[in-house]
């Protein structure tokens, strides 16, 4: 911790008037957070904090986001820039490693990647265990989770080496897993992964080729998913991130931890959005119902929610979104879609939300997930598979957050307390006495 502005607080019952200190950990940037090692340790209490709204899980330093100011950091760089200057693969490297590698270590990292594409024939066939309509995340769980059962050599989590080469396996291979779980809904053969392609490329080379013919990944397309995953590849503490810290840190196999964040992910509130973000256009299906599809929203009945709008963290415009919002425009117009009808209805949904005094005086701004799925789906890939892309992006967060943690001398087991609820001690009553 860095203690430069640490600030001191005072707790004290005020029936007995036993008062403790607390001290307030500044970070580099952001708010203090209250250590409350006092609060159990003097006070006999435990914190309540439902769905973790003010409470540090942890200290890290991978990610930085400033939900009011609509600022989000990868180690220290602002995402504009990553976005515009850096590649997906040098931005994995950055979350993973720190700093920006030299030419030589991106490369090194590159042909590292390249080299773990490959699955083990035996995952494959995994793959036909699946009915053909089941839905892709459920197999990218299973097989990611089916990957402790390989690689015995190398799952030794405290040994340093072992998770580079894990970190390594598992992101050069999520892409592979991806598309078989494609393949295998389609009934097509599996694509065996080209080395000689760009991470993107290549993704793309096995979810379209086939082997009756020739297959030629247009760049635009690689480019356009290669930003697409700069932005979606680590967000903090997020749900799915703080599934795979809690899982890892019973020491369990890396790669069930990362299934058990996949798992996490697929929900609608989080990465699941980006499905239920089309569905919801589709269902809404014309500029003129956008109106009765706000009103369904606001009266909270049915549960409706407009999709892809709101964030935990954001309290102003997602910087994610106004960037995707900027590429769909740019990658609408080069493949020759501009008039997309979906992007036009979108567009139109955010203008009237943006007024509405609902969204407005709660502070809910278009995420990430409003306008990925629309460029997913001008570039080819199936609605059902938008969330398993953000999950192959997010691995590299994942596994980030993985490695900071297991190396982290402090590590403990995650095990969070409770307010209970429940009946208070009573007897058991045999069958026939109640
Ligand atoms: N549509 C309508 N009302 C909303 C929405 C929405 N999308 N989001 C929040 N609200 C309302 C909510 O009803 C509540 O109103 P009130 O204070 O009157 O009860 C208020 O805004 C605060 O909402 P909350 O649910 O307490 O906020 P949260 O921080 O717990 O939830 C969220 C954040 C992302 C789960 C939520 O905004 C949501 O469900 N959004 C739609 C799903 C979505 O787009 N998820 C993707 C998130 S970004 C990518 C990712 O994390 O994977």
């Amino acid at each position: 911790m860095n203690k430069t502005g640490d600030k001191r607080y005072q707790l004290t019952n005020l029936e007995t008037g036993q008062a403790s200190e607390l001290e307030a950990h500044a970070g580099t940037l952001g708010p203090a957070v209250l250590d409350i090692g006092a609060v159990g340790r003097d006070h006999g209490l435990f914190t309540y904090d439902p769905g973790f709204m003010a409470t540090a899980a942890t200290a890290s330093r991978i990610t930085y986001i400033d939900g009011d100011a609509g600022m989000l950091l990868y180690r220290g760089y602002p995402i504009e820039q990553l976005a515009e200057h850096s590649s997906f693969l040098e931005v994995a490297y950055l979350l993973l490693k720190g700093e920006l590698p030299v030419a030589g270590e991106l490369a090194s990292f590159t042909r590292s990647i390249g080299e773990h594409t490959m699955l083990n024939e035996s995952l494959l066939r995994l793959y036909g265990g699946f009915h053909h309509d089941a839905h892709p995340m459920a197999m990218v769980a299973a097989i990611v989770a089916s990957m402790s059962a390989f690689y015995h050599d190398t799952t030794n989590i405290y040994d340093e080496h072992h998770r580079e080469i894990f970190a390594h396996r598992i992101i050069a291979k999520i892409p592979t897993i991806a598309a078989a779980a494609y393949k295998h809904a389609l009934g097509q053969p599996f694509v065996y992964p080209r080395n000689d392609l760009d991470y993107c490329s290549n993704l793309l080379h096995m979810f379209f080729a086939v082997p009756c013919d020739a297959y030629h990944p247009d760049p635009l397309h690689a480019q356009a998913l290669d930003l697409l995953f700069i932005l979606h590849a680590d967000h903090e503490q997020n749900a799915s991130t703080s599934t795979v810290r809690l899982a890892g840190s019973t020491g369990c196999n890396p790669y069930a931890a990362i299934s058990a964040g996949v798992s996490a992910l697929w929900g609608p509130a989080h990465g699941g959005a980006n499905e239920a973000v089309l569905e919801m256009l589709e269902a809404i299906g014309d500029v003129s119902q956008v109106p009765a599809f706000l009103d369904r929203v606001k009266d909270r009945k049915g549960g409706v929610r407009l999709m892809g709008f709101g964030h935990r963290v954001y309290k102003n415009f997602d910087p994610r979104a106004k960037i995707i919002r900027a590429m769909c425009h740019q990658v609408l117009e080069r493949l020759g879609h501009s008039d997309n009808p979906m992007f036009e209805l979108a567009l139109k949904l955010e203008e009237i939300a943006l007024q509405d005094e609902y969204f407005v005086s709660r502070k809910l701004y278009p995420n990430v997930d409003f306008y990925s799925g629309i460029i997913y789906r001008a570039l080819g890939i199936p609605q059902s598979m938008f969330t398993v892309m953000f999950a192959i992006a997010r691995t590299v967060g994942w596994v980030a957050h993985w490695q900071e943690m297991i190396a982290d001398p402090a590590m403990k087991i995650g095990r969070p307390r409770q307010l209970y609820l429940g009946a208070t001690r009573r007897d058991y009553r045999p069958l026939e006495q109640r």
